[in-house]
């Protein structure tokens, strides 16, 4: 196998052994870490090419943890202990080598279901593949997933109705074999489906398994009996401990050796989960005390005559001491020592990275384009707050009293109209978590995102500036020449880019759409208390918010460069008849503090300056947050485990 020829290694992606022994995974506790608590006790067990491995058990009973162990995706506060070999050697199974696909669908609700897949594939396959080649890919995927009917149908957000949601889920499958990893994860693919849609996604990861030679392992919660027909091995959990592990056409014989036979006509899987649950114990109990609860009933069915807690016990200890755990053992000493698999898997995304700015960028500006709540509406609401601020304003002209309604007007549109930014926050959430999921999978880097973000944003940035200056500057009439013009829309853009990239870095740290919102207009409250209107920047406290909180407030730049652009060269009636005129300059110096040493020009370049680097700001959260992650932490099971 380790000397077989590239083009062999394509057609055929290597076969994965995954093989884990005694693996314990136990929560932190943050007081102390003495109590800590075990959510998984010593688990062994392989999963081998070409079979389909179900992890089943009752809800809480470990099966999303044992899922997430074997892929690297444990939560940080959670460690994990034990042996972990993907073909005899110990290394991480994140990063392409292994597609995870989650219980919740993580998808863009504007695109099709064939869009969908083709900017995947695009991101993903080799860039040396020509499009007709990649079209080829990403057809015979939806063949394979059988989404042919649907493939022209958009997937579905809030104000459209899309796909079904096993059709949904068949598409996050579909996005996750396009590589054709040789290990795929799955937690819970059939939750919420009706059982015809859940025996589909079965029946096709069953015929993938064995075509492919694909290692698949998926948790399940309570599988219809045609569906556990389906499934070659079986993991079966209760509490964090194993209670069967082999064959699951030999589950049955288990439990009838145990005492526990499932009664005919009955579904397997209900029954070993009837045995095991302990939430049974509280129904009977209420039970008990009810009159219509059969008593010549719970004499003879073990079930009713034991707590389940005993039965798991019992099972428990069964299964230690037999021939399932003594087949497993043998399988697992001899899946260690496989030796030879020197075959690298292709990791990640095989596509440069030039291509993957591009196809990213493509799809961000595709879906914003579509989402009438991501530019379109907030487009309409900036025309629209512009038409009030311009008729308020209207021909603002040069008395005494315009020079507050000028500065004012100004301090609006560069605190309150940028704030106004905050508004396609949900949007960035969903484009934040999809960013999440894709990069866990290995499909493209931080800094492409990044990038890719920024660019797609970019026309529609431009739009909200150019519609807000255009009416506000003709409807104030204060300047009639393009300089002054310009330098108002490029100022515009500047600061709703700004306040877009800090909801950016927010929606990072708190992927949450209400408390992110609430932080973001906490944030935006600071920076407008401090941008040098409602206390002009020199008066402002020296620690804390002049250094350094005025100093990197865009606002505070915005604010003084749009003074300076609207005051200098304009002059204002005296207050008292015949007096001299009001110089602007002097309105800048005397009434805002403001120094004309500096020329707009270099605050709007500052303000700039600020833009990029809260996007590296974000850029770095980000990249940090990976590196903390255990995902992301260089081989988090070896070097923890032995
Ligand atoms: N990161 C974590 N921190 C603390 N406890 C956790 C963590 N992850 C899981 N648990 C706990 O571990 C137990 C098992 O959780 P898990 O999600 O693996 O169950 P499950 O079998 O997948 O359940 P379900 O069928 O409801 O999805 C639960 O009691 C859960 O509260
Ligand atoms: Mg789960």
């Amino acid at each position: 196998m380790g000397d077989m020829a590239p083009e062999v290694e394509q057609a055929q992606p290597p076969a994965a052994f995954l093989v884990w022994e005694d693996l314990t995974a136990t929560v932190k506790n943050l007081r102390g870490r003495k109590s800590s608590r075990k959510l998984l006790q010593g688990l062994s067990g392989c999963a081998l090419p070409g079979r389909l491995l179900a992890i089943m058990g009752p809800s809480g009973s470990g099966k999303s943890t044992l899922l997430d162990s074997l892929a690297g995706r444990l939560g940080r506060n959670v460690g994990l202990s034990g042996r972990l070999l993907l073909n005899g050697q110990r290394r991480r199974t994140d990063y392409g080598v292994a597609a995870y696909v989650r219980q919740e669908n993580v998808l863009l609700g504007t695109l099709t279901v064939r869009e969908t897949i083709t900017y995947s594939a695009h991101l993903r396959l080799p860039s040396s593949m020509t499009k007709m080649e990649v079209a080829g890919v990403v057809e015979a995927t939806i063949e394979e997933m059988g989404l042919e009917d649907c493939s022209d149908r958009v997937v579905g957000n809030w104000h459209r109705r899309g796909i079904s949601g096993g059709e949904k889920k068949r598409l996050c499958i579909a996005l996750e074999i396009l590589t054709k990893p040789p290990l795929l994860f799955l937690d819970e693919p059939t939750s919420g489906l009706d059982s015809a849609a859940a025996f589909f996604i079965i029946q096709m990861l069953r015929q993938m398994t064995r075509d492919g030679n694909k290692t698949v392992i998926s948790s399940i919660h309570q599988p219809s009996s045609e569906v556990f027909a389906l499934f070659d091995d079986l993991f079966l959990l209760s509490g964090g401990e194993v209670v069967y592990f082999g064959d699951a056409k030999l589950a049955p014989k288990f439990f009838e050796e145990a005492g526990l036979p499932c009664p005919i006509k009955n579904n397997p899987a209900d029954h070993f989960l009837r045995c095991i649950n302990s939430d049974f114990d509280h129904v009977n109990a209420t039970l008990k005390g009810s009159i219509k609860h059969l008593s010549s009933e719970s004499s003879s069915d073990p079930l009713l005559r034991l707590g389940t807690a005993e039965i798991k016990a019992m099972l428990i200890d069964r299964f230690k001491s037999s021939e399932y755990a003594l087949m497993t053992k043998r399988k697992i000493s001899e899946l260690s020592k496989i030796e030879g698999f020197t075959v690298e898997f292709l990791t990640g995304s095989q596509a440069s990275w030039w291509k993957q700015l591009k196809v990213l960028t493509r799809r961000s500006f595709t879906n914003m384009c579509r989402d009438i709540g991501y530019y379109w509406l907030r487009i309409i609401i900036y025309i629209v707050v512009s038409l009030c601020v311009g008729s308020i304003y209207f021909d603002v002209g040069n008395s005494y009293n315009a020079i507050w309604a000028r500065a004012s007007c100004g301090a609006f549109i560069s605190g309150f109209m940028t704030f106004m930014s905050i508004g396609g926050f949900p949007s960035f959430i969903e484009e934040v978590v999809v960013f999440y999921h894709e990069r866990q999978n290995g499909h493209y880097g931080v800094a492409v995102y990044t990038i890719s973000n920024f660019l797609s944003a970019f026309p529609f940035l431009v739009a909200v500036s150019m519609a807000t200056t255009s009416i506000t500057y003709f409807m104030l009439k204060a300047h009639r020449d393009f300089a002054h013009y310009a330098y108002f829309a490029i100022s515009i853009y500047t600061g709703v880019a700004v306040v877009e990239s800090i909801m950016m870095v927010v929606a990072s740290l708190v992927p949450n759409f209400l408390m992110g919102i609430i932080a973001g207009a906490g944030i935006m409250g600071i920076i407008m208390m401090t941008a040098g209107f409602f206390r002009p920047v020199r008066d402002l406290p020296k620690p804390v918010w002049l250094y350094p909180i005025a100093y990197i407030n865009y606002a505070t730049w915005l604010l003084e460069g749009n003074y300076k652009n609207d005051f200098i060269g304009s002059s204002f009636n005296p207050l008292v008849a015949g007096d001299s005129k009001v110089a602007g300059e002097f309105v800048l110096e005397d009434t805002f503090g403001v120094t004309s040493t500096r020329s707009k020009w270099a605050d709007l370049l500052i303000a700039a300056m600020l833009l990029v680097m809260y996007r590296i700001l974000f850029f770095l959260i980000l990249k940090l947050k990976e590196v903390v992650s255990p995902l992301f932490r260089k081989a988090a099971v070896d070097t923890k485990a032995l």
